[in-house]
């Protein structure tokens, strides 16, 4: 069961619906009475607005029961991690107020990336950096639009090559173990069923087994239209002419509908053909801006369909 993995690493391009369906799949993790981490990497994508009205920041902050969240600041994780790695987190602190560390660190390749990646791996641990945090049974990433944030997931190996022994290596290799580690890490894409986030989530299919070793484990399809017409319907709507504005109105709206709704019908079903992994899907919501509601009834669906 994807919803009982430690580790639940959610991709997609921005607007998809990837914070909207991690913040269900939070609520839906926290009502099998796991204590449920949502992250999000800051300087990319925000949170769900709903949860970014409770001022969700880089400190783990707890939005409703069994259910946290955090912003992780790569510059922020980068210090951390400095700090666990020199044993000393004064003298973090003071590299990092000097301008010209900040230049070097800027510049280092991947460490930003590779600091924010032990942060996620460092809040699955039961035994965590500093005494009194919390532990959590699920953390689940909100992970960053880019290159549908494989980047972040090559970089432990990329500094497991570079760093061939000693901590670095060592605490590289933990957090691939457990990139790596189908019992532990699950892999869900979000997309729209539109032609462009079709293709990418193929293509991301395709890319994620070189990147971790492991395949994606199910496909989330968001914001699907009902079929509200069947075809004859259509046909019917399509040859009426209207005899008056709202009426003309009404038909050029159903029209519309009735077209999207196929569109949609056929970006999923050549979705379905092509993946591997299985695909399931979330209905858009008519509603000006979500509440906690839709979220809630998100998270039942998404229960139910990746049980
Ligand atoms: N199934 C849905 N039905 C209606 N609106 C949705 C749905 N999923 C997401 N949205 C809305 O779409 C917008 C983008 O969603 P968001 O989750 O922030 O996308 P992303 O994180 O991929 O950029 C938000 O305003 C959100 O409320
Ligand atoms: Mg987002």
């Amino acid at each position: 069961m994807i919803l009982d993995r430690r580790l639940i690493y959610v991709t997609g391009k921005g607007g998809v619906g990837r914070s909207t369906v991690s913040a269900a799949l939070g609520l839906a993790c926290a009502a099998r009475g796991r204590r449920t981490i949502l992250c999000e990497v800051a300087e990319q994508d925000r949170l769900s607005r709903v949860f970014r009205r409770a001022g969700v920041g880089d400190e783990e902050a707890e939005l409703t029961e069994d259910l946290w969240a955090i912003s992780i600041d790569p510059w922020a994780a980068l210090r951390d991690w400095l700090a666990s790695q020199l044993g000393s987190r004064m003298l973090s602190r003071v590299l990092f107020d000097n301008d010209a560390f900040r230049y070097f660190a800027a510049a280092a390749p991947g460490a930003r990336e590779m600091a924010t990646i032990v942060k996620v791996w460092e809040l699955t641990l039961p035994d965590r950096w500093s005494k009194g945090a919390q532990t959590y049974d699920t953390v689940i990433v909100d992970a960053p639009a880019s290159g549908h944030g494989l980047g972040l997931l090559r970089t432990p190996g990329t500094f497991a090559g570079l760093a061939r022994v000693g901590p670095i290596r060592k605490q590289a290799d933990r957090v691939s173990e457990l990139l790596g580690d189908p019992e532990r890490t699950a892999y869900l894409a979000v997309a729209l069923p539109e032609e462009m986030p079709v293709n990418e989530t193929l293509e991301l299919e395709r890319a994620l087994p070189d990147a971790v070793g492991q395949e994606l484990d199910a496909i989330v399809v968001n914001g699907l239209h009902p079929r509200r017409f069947a075809k004859p319907e259509l046909e019917v709507v399509g040859a009426a002419a209207g005899s008056s504005a709202p009426a003309r109105h009404a038909l050029a709206a159903a029209r519309t509908e009735g077209h999207r709704a196929r569109g949609q019908q056929s970006q999923l079903a050549r979705l379905r053909r092509r993946a591997t992994a299985p695909v399931v899907t979330l209905p858009f919501v008519f509603a000006p801006e979500l509440d906690r509601e839709d979220l809630d009834a998100m998270a039942a669906e998404l229960e139910r369909k990746l049980a």
